[in-house]
């Protein structure tokens, strides 16, 4: 296949499918690390059961997602005095997530990010999709991978706990062409890492760019804004954007630009320097080229207060950093939380936006008998 998609599996890591048995613990009882949790989360309006499970490791670290678009709604992990802390936008109830909201949490597809003017042909036949953003064609359309309900299974072992979902995209489903079987796993390790790796089939020609929606803050979901962040992001250039943020088409050196965070710089820096790129975006919200192939490092964060970290690696060629621009206060988050302008950031691990229809961007093509595959790790850490 065209894509550089190369995995890297560490030894015993292969994606873990199996069936689960109901490992509910008791209630009031310690779980163990590696034990998962799964209860029910409620019923969509269509009667589909929506389930959560929670995940914890050794060193204290707990993820619960539901399957509800794979959103991830709490991630507790500790700061560098060991006092733990919800670093993960979200709400407390279905609810919030069956409302309109900034994907939150979800598993994004069938193409993270956007396809300008909502259209892609492949073999001269073009294929219109939902403009569901100005002109374009956004995360995967009006009901995209994030507001569907997965079918789950999970997995335990000494040292890692998994949560697969799958689902069939039927074929024309937001306009794609094939029937696209997917599926998504959530890992959490020993390590302290949260390891996705994503999987695409299909029987037709299709475009496919997977990718997670996480807000962090890593001092707390309901701790102001994250300016004061620390990023870097190994990358020597970016792709500008136009005013409705579809890129150029030119991969811009960072040098000299708000964009360059090869060097670990506040986010808030420069944020607000009237840079044109930056009006465009409201802020940073751009895709950036990043440096070499296979998997290796995109990113890392750390924010100084708490000395919470996390280190971002993948195998995709793109890391979207949105900050948050369009929070404007207006949704009531977890325990009432209210998520101003800037409250999280997301680093989007992908594929370049709008790549059907740029040429020389690499390719999100899958064809029948191909394999999509991708891996992205998030590690959180402490710096004391
Ligand atoms: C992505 C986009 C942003 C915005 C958010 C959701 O990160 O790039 O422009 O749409 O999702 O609000």
């Amino acid at each position: 296949m065209q894509r550089a998609v190369a995995i890297v599996l560490a030894a015993g890591l292969s994606t873990a499918c199996g069936t689960g048995p109901d490992t509910s613990a008791t209630p009031g009882a310690p779980a163990a690390s590696g034990a998962i949790t799964r209860t029910a989360f409620g019923t969509t309006p269509e009667g589909a059961a929506v389930e959560s499970f929670t995940l914890r490791n050794a060193g204290g670290i707990e993820i619960r997602v539901i399957s509800l678009g794979g959103i991830i709604t709490h991630l507790t992990t500790p700061d560098r005095t060991g006092a733990m802390a919800d670093i993960v936008l979200g709400f407390d109830t279905l609810e919030g997530y069956l409302d309109e909201h900034p994907y939150f949490g979800a598993i994004i597809g069938r193409y993270g990010n956007r396809i300008g003017r909502a259209r892609f042909s492949i073999d001269g036949v073009e294929y219109p999709l939902a403009a569901n953003n100005g002109p374009n064609h956004l995360h995967g359309g009006i009901k995209g991978f994030d507001k569907v309900v997965w079918d789950a299974a999970t997995s335990e072992e000494a040292g890692r706990s998994s949560v697969t979902f799958t689902r069939t995209s039927p074929d024309g489903e937001e306009g794609y062409p094939g029937h696209l079987r997917t599926s998504v796993t959530y890992t959490l390790t020993d390590e302290n890492a949260l390891v996705i790796e994503y999987e695409a089939t299909t029987d037709k020609a299709t475009h496919v760019n997977l990718t997670h929606h996480s807000y962090f803050n890593l001092a707390g979901h309901n701790a102001g804004d994250i300016l004061g962040h620390e990023l870097t992001i190994d990358a020597d250039r970016y792709t500008p954007v136009d005013d409705t943020l579809i890129p150029t088409g030119e991969l811009a050196p960072v040098e000299g630009s708000p964009f360059d965070f090869r060097e670990s710089t506040a986010i808030g820096a420069r944020i607000d320097t009237g840079n044109p790129q930056l009006t465009y975006g409201l802020g940073y919200d751009h895709n950036w080229v990043l440096n070499g192939t296979g998997f290796r490092r995109a990113a890392f964060v750390v924010e100084p207060t708490s000395g919470r970290t996390l280190t971002v690696e993948t195998t995709e060629p793109g890391l979207q950093f949105y900050s948050g621009n369009f929070l404007d206060g207006t949704l009531t988050g977890k325990g009432g939380a209210m998520y101003a302008h800037r409250a999280g950031f997301c680093l989007e691990t992908q594929h370049f936006p709008d790549s059907p229809n740029k040429p020389s961007f690499p390719s999100t093509l899958v064809q029948p008998g191909e394999t999509y595959r991708t891996r992205t790790v998030y590690t959180f850490g402490v710096q004391r």
